[in-house]
């Protein structure tokens, strides 16, 4: 039978890529039902990080009930779901494995179409899907714990990758700068947090390749705030942080505007985890406005991993490539130009 995928299609989708086990029902590409996120996030805190072996156990004993919480917040019965999807990578194998099963599994049983998503793509798609209204080219800063980088989004599916880290991910400085404070983990909202009460001008770190095209450095930085610490053991952590906080934002607004200016976007869009960060959107809404730059911000649970944007994604993907094969398999090192597919497409 050949289905169609409209406004009144129904997905399902789970995303189990990392350290949160999420499932969401997702109707016509922008209307969430419902949206659940388990994080594991107490289980690896005592690790200092996510342990591969460990999350993958977690998700295996959260994913039937995250998905049985998604229908119960959306009050509609398995019967009514159109398609099933699956984040199929980028992320942890074990982790991705379990949520592509799952998935698979249901989609088995149920008679329904799956789709394996790529999860950088469904970052993309989140800030899509709190302004449905944004029109492109968009230019998307995509920051989280294992990505960062300047996207133009010339329409579905069609990307451009204009800057992106040479080094480590902006989300990933965050957790190394913390845990080398002590601050805890995650080291995100912690550093965002405890940087309400530091002063943000208090150590001029470097701007690593501030004039130096639209690609990014933070390891760096890193080594900055690490070698400023062991001369200056008085320095309060509080300014440490809020000044490490000052240099990442200032960077990642400049070079996103700038993108914006030479590629001619109608908008910028902020998406991964990092977009989470205070400084982060208040920075760049106030840059945004001055230079004549709309900036969407999607909403905080939008911005960390989340099954709605799986879903989001999975929905375009179909109208445009339709369902996939159930050989579809997990792809560890997914690249945003790829697309999952299972060996017979
Ligand atoms: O997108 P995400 O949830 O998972 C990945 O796909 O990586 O991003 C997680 C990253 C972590 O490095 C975390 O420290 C960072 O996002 N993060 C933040 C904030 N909330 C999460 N970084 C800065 N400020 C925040 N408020
Ligand atoms: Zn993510």
């Amino acid at each position: 039978m050949t289905r169609r995928f409209d406004e009144s299609t129904v997905v399902l989708a789970v995303e189990t890529s990392c350290d949160e086990t999420a499932a969401a029902l997702v109707m016509g590409g922008n209307d969430v039902l419902s949206s659940v996120v388990s994080s594991q996030i107490d289980i690896h805190a005592r690790f200092g990080g996510v342990v591969p072996e460990v999350a993958s156990r977690a998700h295996l004993e959260s994913i039937v009930p995250v998905v049985r919480r998604a229908f119960d917040e959306a009050g509609i019965a398995p019967s009514r779901v159109d398609a099933v999807a699956a984040t199929a990578g980028p992320g942890l194998i074990g982790a991705l494995l379990v949520g592509v099963s799952a998935a698979k599994s249901l989609a088995l049983s149920w008679d329904r179409p799956f789709i394996g998503v790529n999860h950088l793509e469904a970052h993309l798609y989140a800030g899509l899907l709190d302004d449905p209204g944004l029109e492109f080219p968009l230019v998307v800063l995509l920051v989280s714990g294992g990505h960062t980088m300047i996207v133009e989004m010339r329409g579905h599916g069609d990307y451009r990758i204009l800057g992106r880290t040479i080094d480590d991910a902006a989300g990933e400085a965050y957790d190394k700068v913390a845990r080398f404070l002590d601050l805890g983990y995650p080291g995100g909202p912690v550093i965002d947090r405890v940087s309400a009460d530091g002063d943000p001008d208090a150590i001029p770190f470097p701007r690593a390749m501030m004039n130096d095209g639209l690609d990014f450095s933070f390891s760096g930085l890193k080594t900055a705030v690490v070698n400023h610490a062991r001369r200056n053991p008085g320095a309060r952590s509080v300014d440490i942080a809020a000044s490490f906080q000052a240099a990442v934002v200032d960077v990642l607004c400049a070079k996103t505007l700038r993108a914006a200016a030479q590629s001619g976007a109608r908008g910028v869009v902020l998406g991964g985890g990092v977009a989470a960060n205070s400084l982060l959107r208040s920075e760049m809404q106030r840059r945004g406005s001055e230079a004549g730059v709309r900036v969407a911000l999607p909403s905080r649970a939008m911005c960390t991993d989340n099954a709605a944007m799986i879903a989001a994604a999975a929905w375009h993907r179909l109208r445009s490539d339709g369902p996939m094969d159930l050989d579809c398999g997990a792809y560890p090192n997914l690249k945003l130009s790829e697309v999952p597919r299972g060996e017979s497409r």
